[in-house]
């Protein structure tokens, strides 16, 4: 996996960053900064002029306000605060509104005066709006301006609502919003179509003239924009880049936020490195595809051309670490996932000991395991291993209404034809129709919908399960109780779920185990899923049986791993992908456009397969064998 340790000293970065290694981390300085500002403020009896943001940046830093507000006493009696944007039109009390988060995340649990709160107003008459803008600027003058504003960043590069396009001295206005970013709203709002199309924000010379900012950014979804905002040219395309003008501003990200940044990505373009074999790989995949050569045909020369004389010196010539990254490459390919029976393994991935293995697949959502590794699933069941899959939640949120609505309209009829007419049974699925019939937007379901969902998709995966060959008692549904809020929002981790996950590696006691690995989303319910799976290993890690397991790790729907980590790539042939293919397709109710596409217009199954012939053919341009698919894995070492 990627290590850190190795970045340059020097930096390409044009605003100080601070990186954490993790969000908590992150949340609680920046927390701590607040509050030390408040508290100054209060001994010389000011005000604290707080710019506020929404959205999931800022949520943990709001969580340990809170707590120094419960624990530590902090006082917010002297502080006034000025939210950077609101939904418009939006009625307060909405779910999606900014005045409910700001409520339900930090209002309600400490002692700020209601009068002291200013969030602009969806409600408005467009007709106001333009005089209302000036107010709110004018209301932030009459206190003396901001003293610190927090902000969070768009895959834009929005700050407040400021999308691409807006100017360095605008002001608090009406604006449009990017599609991006009513893209990234939809997981608040359901449906694209609901996501309201303008907001009123602050504008940037607004956010420009608070005279401390500190901008928060988590996850590598955000790698990108924060490279472009913190390294680009200052320019209205990205806005947050503006932040370079504005003299005292820093930024905070967690590791993976800072994945993108050059002294972590290309630290040698950067300054001398601390050259170590997993750092070598990357340097060499990267030259490869730079100088467009397979990795065995790169020179002395190319190395110098491309800033790499620094690592000739160290392991040279290129001859000698050309064949060492080859190698390692050749060495993770593998069509044996489950380990190569009676052979030596000493340079393959996994072990050919035990030949028939017990194999334990986690799926977050019920269809992860096909989208991801669908090609491994079928070839572990073809090659004999007992192969189980534990669907972690029950993705029950991703079903459309209408689907939903046709189950139970079927169950109904279904019922009568048959003259099964309990009364109990139509009773509920009547109930469930007319409740869909005046659902409100963003209305919670009822628990029977969530039920008919959630066993819509369980039907999907065991129908996947029969296609590949895995035996349906050995499909696992665990239900794990974090996702089932109702919501898009889910209840953190407890004991409860990492106990389903114990009891169930006590019960299959597996020797290899594949798990979604996406630990670079902070929000996600993947990384959560992740975490109870950690969580459980820690406590069986000194079981035999676990002592002896391998814990491979592919992702999700969205990303592949980079070349340099994979340390097994399974390759997939044409008909197993074909395979594959209709092994996706059992998931119908993710079919066409799924409730939660992303923002990528591509069906599940031809992200899987563009993902994993791009995997093969950049296996292929470094000089290894031509494959037509690859699916790639990482493994997870515990101690
Ligand atoms: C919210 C706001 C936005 C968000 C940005 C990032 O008040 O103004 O600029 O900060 O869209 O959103 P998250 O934090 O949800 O990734």
């Amino acid at each position: 996996m990627t290590n850190h340790i190795n970045f340059s000293e020097r930096s390409l970065e044009k605003i100080p960053v601070s990186i954490f290694e993790n969000v908590q981390e992150g949340a609680v300085f920046a927390a701590r900064k607040i509050a030390e500002l408040i508290q100054d403020k209060q001994q010389k009896g000011e005000w604290a002029v707080l710019g506020l943001a929404t959205g999931s940046s800022p949520i943990e830093v709001y969580k340990e306000l809170v707590r120094l507000h419960q624990e530590e006493n902090l006082s917010f009696e002297n502080v006034v605060t000025f939210n950077l944007d609101e939904y418009y039109p939006m009625q307060p009390d909405a779910l999606q509104s900014y005045v409910y988060f700001m409520h339900e995340h930090l209002f309600d649990h400490v002692n700020i005066k209601p009068e002291n709160i200013n969030i602009p107003d969806g409600t408005l008459p467009i007709q106001d709006v333009k005089q209302y803008c000036q107010d709110y600027d004018k209301k932030i003058e009459s206190y003396g301006g901001l003293d610190l504003q927090l902000l969070g960043i768009g895959r834009t590069g929005h700050i407040g609502f400021n999308e691409p396009g807006s100017k360095l001295d605008s002001v608090t206005r009406l604006v449009k919003l990017d599609h991006l970013t009513i893209t990234d709203a939809t997981k608040d709002f359901i449906k694209e179509e609901y996501v309201p199309s303008r907001a009123i924000t602050m504008g940037v010379g607004t956010i420009m003239k608070a005279k401390k900012i500190y901008l928060l950014a988590w996850g590598e979804a955000k790698s990108k924009i924060v490279k472009e905002a913190v390294e680009g040219e200052p320019s209205d395309d990205v806005p947050a880049s503006f932040l370079q003008f504005h003299e005292n501003t820093d930024v905070i990200i967690d590791n993976w936020g800072a994945l993108e940044l050059s002294k972590i990505k290309t630290p040698w373009l950067v300054g001398m490195c601390n050259w170590n074999d997993e750092l070598i790989r990357r340097a060499v995949i990267w030259l490869s595809e730079k100088a467009e050569k397979p990795i065995l045909k790169l020179t002395d020369d190319d190395y110098k051309d491309w800033e790499l004389r620094d690592l000739l010196v160290e392991a040279g010539p290129a001859y000698n670490i050309n064949i060492k990254v080859f190698n390692h490459l050749q060495h993770t390919i593998t069509g044996w996932p489950g380990g190569k029976p009676n052979s030596d393994d000493s340079n393959r991935p996994e072990r050919a000991n035990p030949a028939k293995k017990r194999s334990l697949i986690f799926s977050p959502h019920p269809d992860d395991d096909v989208i991801s590794m669908g090609g491994t699933l079928i070839r572990l069941v073809d090659h004999g291993h007992e192969v189980h899959v534990a669907y972690q939640t029950s993705g029950n949120i991703a079903v459309f209404d209408d689907d939903a609505r046709r189950f139970a309209d079927f169950m109904l009829d279904a019922a009568k034809a048959m003259d099964l007419n309990p009364q109990g049974t139509t009773n509920v699925y009547k109930k469930v129709i007319d409740f869909l019939k005046d659902k409100k937007l963003g209305e919670e379901d009822i628990p029977e919908l969530r039920k008919i969902k959630g066993l819509i998709r369980k039907g999907e995966a065991l129908a996947a399960c029969r296609f590949c060959g895995v035996e349906e008692p050995n499909a696992h549904f665990l239900n794990m109780p974090f996702y089932e809020t109702g919501q898009v929002r889910k209840k953190p981790i407890g004991e409860e779920d990492i106990n389903i996950i114990v009891e169930l590696l006590q019960e299959v006691k597996p020797h290899q185990i594949f798990a979604a690995g996406d630990l670079r989303d902070p929000h996600g319910t993947h990384k959560v899923c992740l975490d109870a799976i950690f969580a459980a290993i820690e406590q069986l890690k000194n079981e035999s049986w676990m002592k002896d397991c391998f814990v491979w790790l592919y992702r999700g729907a969205w990303h592949e791993w980079q070349i340099d980590e994979i340390e097994m790539a399974v390759p997939i042939s044409p008909e197993e992908l074909l395979r594959k293919r209709k092994a996706i397709f059992k998931h119908q109710s993710q079919k066409d456009t799924p409730v939660f596409p992303g923002n990528d217009s591509r069906e599940f199954w031809e992200r899987a397969e563009d993902r994993n012939r791009d995997t093969a053919k950049t296996y292929d341009r470094l000089g290894l064998t031509e494959y037509e698919a690859i699916e790639a894995f990482v493994r997870y070492k515990f101690d």
